[in-house]
C-alpha cells in the first residue's frame, strides 16, 4: 500500500469504527461488566459455566464439544472473548449476520443461556490443528502493520474484537473473501473496509498466517 492509501485506508477506518455508533459500544460495555460480576464470583461463574456446558450441548455437533470446531469451515469457539460471542449470537438472531443453522439456534435461547454459553466456550483451551498451508513473511507483515491494533500482536482479541488466532483456515479464507466480495451475510461488518484494499493473494496470506498463530 503507497503511503496516500494507507493514510485513506486509517481515514476509513476511523470513520467506519466511528459510525458503528456509540450504542453498540455502551451495549458491549454493560455486557462486559455483567460477565465480569460473574467471572469475579466463584459460585456465580461454576453456576454459568455448568449451565453454558448444558446448554451448549447440541453445538458441539458442529463446533466441537470443547469448542474446537470439527470442521475446517466451522469456526472454533473456544477461548472466544465471551463478549464477542455473545453478540455474534445477537446479530444471527436478527438476522444482521446470515446463517440459516445460527439464525434459527439464536433464536431459541435466552439473554442469560447465552451469556452462560458464551462464557463456557470462553473458558476452553484451543488445540492446535495441522495446517495444510504455507506461512510467508508477507502473511505475518500484514498482520503486524493492521490486523493488530484491533485484533492484538497475538491475536487474542479483546472485547468485542474477536480472537481470531488459531481458526481454521477454511474459515478464515472463507470469511475474509465475504467481507471483500460484498457478500451480505456480514454486511455490517467494520471488517468490509479493512479488507477492500487487499487483494486475494494477500488474504490468502494472512490468513494462513492467524491460522498459526496460538
Ligand atoms: C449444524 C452446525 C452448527 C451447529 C449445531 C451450531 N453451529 Fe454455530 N456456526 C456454524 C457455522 C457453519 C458457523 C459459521 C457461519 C459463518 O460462516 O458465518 C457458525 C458460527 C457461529 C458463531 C460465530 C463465531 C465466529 O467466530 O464468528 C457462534 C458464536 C456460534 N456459531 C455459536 C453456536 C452455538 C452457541 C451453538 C449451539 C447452541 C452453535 N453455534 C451450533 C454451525 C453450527
Ligand atoms: C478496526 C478494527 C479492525 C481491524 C484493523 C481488523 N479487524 Fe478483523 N474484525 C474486527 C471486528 C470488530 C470484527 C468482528 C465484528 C464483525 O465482523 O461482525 C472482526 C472480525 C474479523 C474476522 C471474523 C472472525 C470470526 O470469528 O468470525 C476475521 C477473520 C478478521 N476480522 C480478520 C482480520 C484481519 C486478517 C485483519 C487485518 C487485515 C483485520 N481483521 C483487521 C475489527 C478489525
Amino acid at each position: 500500500m503507497s503511503p496516500q492509501r494507507y493514510r485513506f485506508f486509517l481515514v476509513m477506518l476511523g470513520l467506519s469504527v466511528f459510525s458503528k455508533g456509540y450504542s453498540d459500544f455502551t451495549n458491549t460495555e454493560q455486557l462486559l461488566a455483567e460477565m465480569s460480576v460473574i467471572k469475579n464470583d466463584p459460585i456465580l461463574l461454576e453456576q454459568a459455566l455448568v449451565s453454558g456446558k448444558e446448554r451448549a450441548l447440541l453445538c458441539g455437533n458442529c463446533h466441537g464439544k470443547n469448542g474446537n470446531s470439527v470442521r475446517d469451515y466451522i469456526p472454533n469457539l473456544a477461548s472466544q472473548n465471551a463478549a464477542y460471542l455473545f453478540n455474534q449470537f445477537e446479530l444471527f438472531a436478527t438476522g444482521e449476520r446470515k446463517d440459516y443453522v445460527m439464525g434459527r439456534l439464536a433464536k431459541g435461547f435466552s439473554r442469560e443461556d447465552k451469556i452462560n454459553i458464551a462464557l463456557y466456550f470462553s473458558v476452553m483451551p484451543v488445540e492446535p490443528r495441522e495446517l495444510s498451508v504455507t506461512v510467508t513473511a508477507q502473511g505475518e507483515k500484514i498482520y503486524q502493520s493492521y490486523c493488530f491494533t484491533c485484533h492484538q500482536k497475538d491475536g487474542h482479541g479483546d472485547g468485542s474484537y474477536p480472537r481470531i488466532a488459531g481458526q481454521p483456515y477454511q474459515f478464515l479464507i472463507k470469511t475474509l473473501n465475504g467481507f471483500s466480495g460484498g457478500d451480505k451475510k456480514r454486511a455490517n461488518s467494520p471488517m468490509t473496509v479493512i479488507v477492500a484494499n487487499m487483494n486475494e493473494q494477500q488474504l490468502k496470506e494472512v490468513a494462513a498466517y492467524v491460522a498459526s498463530m496460538p
